[in-house]
């Protein structure tokens, strides 16, 4: 059998998109005439909700609601109604997640947590092939705590390339894995977040 007599025809493709419970969802977005957009976890497409919400909250809850919006629109409370709402989809209870500043900040915050709460731990372990500015937190850290940053994985300098796990020393405070690592990575590199207790 030749490679390309494995391929469905294109009718066939067709008929499973249009079957696709999910394919409803696609309407909820704007795209470009005939752009297939995968990237989902940097900048994803743009809600066609989204426009409306940017406008009420321009025209009438910063422009006429001024600093009372704080309280009459609930902005002071979106860090609490934002997180339940991903919570849903990530598996969390009400109150069990937040919103707050950028990944870069959380990862900084998250990071000297995991030094806090294992006093006497002196490295970071993350994967070679993290997002850029992740790894930026991280040497800031360990630079800070006086830890080391241990690279593993697809990047890590003079290391080959392997799925075997991780050994991680009880030296190893926080762990650091980035989703985001660039595409070129193949999914079984993924590796689950390891901690110690
Ligand atoms: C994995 C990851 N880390 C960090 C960033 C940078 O985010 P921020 O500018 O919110 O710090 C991004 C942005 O896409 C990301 O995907």
């Amino acid at each position: 059998m030749t490679q390309s007599s494995k391929l469905p025809d294109l009718a066939a493709v067709e008929a499973r998109d249009a079957a696709d419970p999910l394919r409803s969802k696609r309407d909820l977005f704007v795209l470009p005439e005939g752009v297939i957009y995968l990237d989902g976890n940097s900048l994803g497409p743009a809600p066609k909700a989204a426009f409306a919400a940017l406008e009420t909250a321009a025209h009438q809850e910063w422009a006429q609601g001024l600093i009372r919006s704080w309280n009459s629109a609930g902005w002071f409370t979106l860090t609490d109604t934002l997180g339940d709402q991903i919570g849903r989809l990530i598996g969390s209870g009400p109150g069990q997640t937040v919103v707050s500043d950028t990944t870069s900040i959380n990862i900084y915050k998250a990071l000297h947590a995991a030094f806090s709460l294992n006093p006497g731990r002196s490295v970071i372990v993350a994967e070679g092939s993290s997002f850029p500015t992740d790894l930026y937190m991280a040497e800031g850290v360990a630079a800070t705590r006086g830890a080391k940053l241990r690279l593993e994985g697809v990047d890590a300098p003079c290391r080959s390339i392997s799925t075997a796990p991780v050994s991680i020393s009880p030296s190893a405070a926080p762990i650091s894995i980035s989703m985001a690592a660039r595409a070129r990575r193949p999914s079984s590199m993924r590796r689950s977040v390891i901690t110690r207790s």
